[in-house]
Order: structure tokens, then sequence, then C-alpha cells
């Protein structure tokens, strides 16, 4: 690949991808993502458990007829937490995982749900690299957060950002109530 000036090697160009709903026929594609992803990737029955919980949901992103990543959320009072989140090897640092930050960030609002979380392993630096450069920011660290290696991970936070007055009113109803985090 021809790097560009300004870019490293292994960066492509931005590209467009169409985000829709998770659909049954996606899992093929998508569990082949999982694997070339994690060391210890979810299965497809961890996948069905989840998306059958009510307030669970997955998207895919599509180049052509191909689906080249996918996230899977959960909707909260107050947040969308990202359970999982990845984006097939050939296709990364094309910006599909902005986009995808992007749909998420669409889906809130400024008076109800105003931020999303990611749990990131400590030792998945690109993992971290990538929610900063989204503007994420560190929040705290969990420690021995992980069953399977006890890693612990780092909590990671996009907050809308909000005029003074709706901050004013957030911190007061935060003050009434338990935080949903
Ligand atoms: C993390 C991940 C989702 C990023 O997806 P992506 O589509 O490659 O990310 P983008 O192209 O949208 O990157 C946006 C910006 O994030 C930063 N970034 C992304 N990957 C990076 C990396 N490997 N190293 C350094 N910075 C990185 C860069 O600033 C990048 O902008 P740039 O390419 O213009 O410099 C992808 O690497 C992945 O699927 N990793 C394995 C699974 C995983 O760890 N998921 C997260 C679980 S919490």
């Amino acid at each position: 690949m021809v790097a560009k000036a300004g870019r490293t090697e292994n960066q492509l160009l931005p590209m467009r991808v169409h985000i829709r709903w998770m659909l049954r026929r996606d899992m093929n594609e998508i569990l082949r993502i999982e694997q070339d992803s994690f060391e210890l990737p979810w299965t497809e029955e961890d996948f069905l458990n989840c998306l059958r919980s009510r307030n669970c949901i997955g998207m895919s992103a599509e180049q052509g007829e191909r689906v080249v990543a996918f996230m899977i959320y959960e909707l909260h009072k107050r947040k969308l937490d990202i359970l999982n989140f990845a984006v097939q090897p050939d296709f990364r640092r094309a910006r599909v995982g902005a986009q995808m930050v992007s749909k998420l960030i669409s889906k809130l609002s400024g008076h109800r749900r105003t931020h999303i979380t990611a749990v990131v392993r400590e030792t998945n630096l690109q993992a971290q690299l990538f929610f900063r450069a989204v503007n994420f920011t560190a929040l705290r660290v969990l420690r021995d957060h992980f069953d399977d290696t006890g890693e612990s991970a780092y909590l990671m936070r996009y907050r809308l950002p909000m005029s003074e007055w709706a901050r004013e009113n957030l911190e007061e109803e935060e003050a009434g109530e338990p935080a949903d985090e």
C-alpha cells in the first residue's frame, strides 16, 4: 500500500460503510471477524444469548454485500454501553470504527441518554488509542475485571457536549438518583 503524507503504511483511505441492524444471516461473517479480532472470542451462543435480551442491540457495517464490522451495545436509561465492537482486520484504519461510533453518538440525546461507555482491556492498546481518537476519555481503572485472564480494564466514556444549563440540570439529577454505570 502506498503511504500518503502524514499517514502510516497500514492506514487505508476512509471507506464509507452502510450501518444497519444486525441480521441472523450476518452471523457467519460476524463470527469470523470476532475470531480474527480477539484471543478469547465470543461464540455464536454468546452472541445469540446477548441479542435475546431486551435492551441489547446489534448493528452490522456493510461494504457492498460484505459485512466488514459489527457492534453490540446495551441501552440504559442514561447511556449506551458497548459490549462488543470489531472491524475486520483488512478494513482497519479506514474510519469504519469511527463511523460506527458516530452512529452511536447520533442515538444520544442532550436531555436523556448522554453518554457511551466501553470497557477496554489494559493490554488492548489499539482499542484505547481508537476510543481516545473518537473523543472517549478513560474514566477509571477496573481492577482484575476479566474472569478469563484476571486482566484489568479501563472504563472509557464519551459524553455528549452540553450547554452549561443542561450540565447543571444533569448534575442536579445525578445527585438525586443512583448512577446507572
Ligand atoms: C479498535 C478498532 C475497532 C478500530 O477500528 P478502525 O476501523 O480500524 O478505526 P478507525 O479507522 O475508525 O480509526 C479512527 C482513529 O482511531 C485511531 N486508531 C485506530 N486504530 C489504531 C491503531 N491500531 N493504532 C493507533 N491508533 C489507532 C487513529 O487515530 C484513527 O485515525 P487515523 O487512522 O486517521 O489515524 C479495530 O482496531 C478492531 O476491530 N480491533 C480489534 C477488536 C477490538 O479491540 N475492539 C474493541 C474492543 S473494546
